[in-house]
């Protein structure tokens, strides 16, 4: 049977209705990377209709012909890459022939009226406007797009604007980004993505939580003592030291990732799944977060060191990057939360480059059993039931027990019971835009981030990015697990942090 056969879309899953798509920056590192992969992974699960078309937007010369061959070159060369996101060992010719033929190139500056001109002769009926290019432009493009008349809505079609992030740089920025796009169309037009919520598990987060009765009763103040989440990256910053340097891990990855982490581990149950039940519960969620006092957050940069057989440099010594710079490659926060089911639960988050490992985990601390039954059996205090959602490396879950250590004797050991997604679902091919993509085109904006809910993020982190005390910033070595002022945050309080190394049985 061919390849494109087996992989027919899910039961149930219908072909995203005919549309073009339009990329502003066709030759961009995320086009190539995400995008195109994507839309690659679409047709192969026939989840892309025959009237689908690419109109990708440029600034340099080239021709339909020389923008099939760049993405196609692109193609085969994450294929090649064991280290890309594209996971397949080669591009299969049919699979990628549906895509290539119906790529297609336009020239244009997008700060330029006359491009918005020229872009409505060539977009009738459904169109997506994809801003893959950098945050400066992103209210350019949507105002150039409005004053053309792009995204009125008339005879049934749909006009959407899929916009990456980063969306704001604070507070400030983010509302008036979102004041001046929705001056342009309505708020139901914007697709906000955040790449978080197109990976599969931070989706099964709220099926684990609200298709498993054992679980809810025990999500909240009375059973959890706390909840950390982890974001540990091995990465460095490489070859993005322009963009990291004014923008730092909190920007780069609170407000936004890690917040949405936060909203699906401890949003209030939604009414149902549809889009604005579920943006609604996250919204309220991040609005009840506190404003984080400086007193419980804790910067990091990390220095020279040495992971595996490799020495790392150190952050000030990457390209780009300011000798005496002060911008953190890790954040540590508490984090309180005002209301009902979380008052006094202390929510710990922790994000960083070049640690010890690659890890993104939310790790449910249970208070501990209640009577000490089992005092001098062993363990004692007994340690809290731990459960771990595990988005990265591995996608799964575990939850640590203390049970009885077989023998004559009673003793009490740990152990854990786990489960590896992998293990029970074959994973269709995904490189985390997938279904993003087709949400957007099918017009469910339950994955992607409503302004409020943006800006409930920003506005939590707002005290830190407006009083950090210049030049205050602890430093970890690269390899390790971050600095030891984000030990002494959570020691102050009892705690400690869990491993980076996952559960070990
Ligand atoms: C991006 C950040 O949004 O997310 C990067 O800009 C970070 O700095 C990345 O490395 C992490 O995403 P993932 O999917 O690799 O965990």
């Amino acid at each position: 049977m061919p390849e494109t056969e087996a992989k027919a879309a899910p039961c149930g899953t219908e072909p995203a209705p005919p549309c073009t798509l339009v990329v502003f920056g066709a030759m961009g590192d995320l086009t190539k990377r995400l995008l195109m992969p994507s839309l690659y992974n679409l047709a192969g699960s026939r989840l892309l209709d025959p009237g689908f078309t690419i109109l990708g937007i440029d600034h340099n010369d080239n021709t339909d012909a020389g923008l099939r061959t760049a993405l196609t070159e692109a193609m085969e060369g994450f294929a090649a890459d064991p280290n890309s996101e594209f996971h397949a060992d080669h591009v299969d010719p049919e699979r990628w022939g549906f895509v290539r033929e119906r790529i297609h190139f336009l020239k244009g500056d997008f700060t330029d009226a006359a491009l918005f001109d020229t872009l409505t002769a060539r977009v009738s009926g459904n169109a997506v406007f994809y801003l893959a290019v950098a945050a400066r432009f992103f209210g350019t493009i949507v105002e150039g797009l409005g004053r053309a008349g792009l995204l009125k809505q008339a005879d049934g079609a749909f006009r959407r604007v899929i916009i990456e992030k980063p969306f704001g740089a604070d507070l400030a920025s983010a509302e008036a980004l979102n004041a001046r796009i929705l001056k342009q169309a309505d708020e139901s037009q914007f697709y906000r993505i955040d790449h978080f919520l197109g990976k599969e598990t931070v989706q099964s987060i709220m099926a684990m939580r609200f298709a498993n009765g054992m679980l809810e009763p025990v999500w909240r103040r009375e059973y959890v003592d706390s909840v950390q989440i982890t974001a540990a990256e091995t990465v460095g910053v490489e070859a993005r030291g322009g963009f990291y340097e004014p923008t730092g891990a909190l920007r780069d990855m609170v407000p936004n990732h890690l917040f949405q982490l936060l909203c699906m581990v401890a949003m209030e149950p939604p009414n149902s799944f549809a889009a604005e039940a579920v943006r609604g519960e996250k919204a309220k969620l991040a609005e009840a977060v506190k404003p984080i006092p400086l007193t419980d957050a804790v910067r990091g940069q990390y220095t020279a060191g040495r992971m595996g057989d490799t020495e790392h440099v150190a952050y000030r010594d990457e390209p780009d990057v300011a000798r005496d710079s002060n911008t953190e490659t890790y954040i540590a926060l508490k984090l309180e939360i005002d209301n009902w089911r979380w008052a006094g639960v202390p929510f710990y988050l922790r994000t960083g480059k070049r640690m010890a490992s690659r890890r993104t985990e939310i790790a449910v601390l249970f208070k501990p059993a209640p009577f000490r039954l089992f005092e001098g059996y062993g363990i004692d205090p007994l340690t809290p039931n731990v459960m771990r959602i595990t988005i990265d490396p591995e996608h799964g879950a575990a939850t640590e027990l203390n049970v009885k250590v077989p023998g004559p004797k009673m003793r009490i050991g740990r152990a854990v019971t786990r489960f590896r997604y992998g293990d029970f679902f074959a994973a269709a091919p995904n490189v985390g835009y997938e279904t993003l993509l087709y949400d957007c085109m099918t017009g469910d904006p339950t994955l992607f981030q409503r302004a409020d809910n943006i800006e409930a993020g920003w506005a939590a982190v707002d005290p830190l990015l407006k009083g950090w005390p210049q030049g205050q910033i602890a430093f970890y070595p690269a390899g390790s697990a971050g600095p030891r002022e984000a030990d002494d945050l959570l020691a102050r309080d009892g705690r400690h942090w869990l491993g980076l190394d996952g559960v070990t049985d």
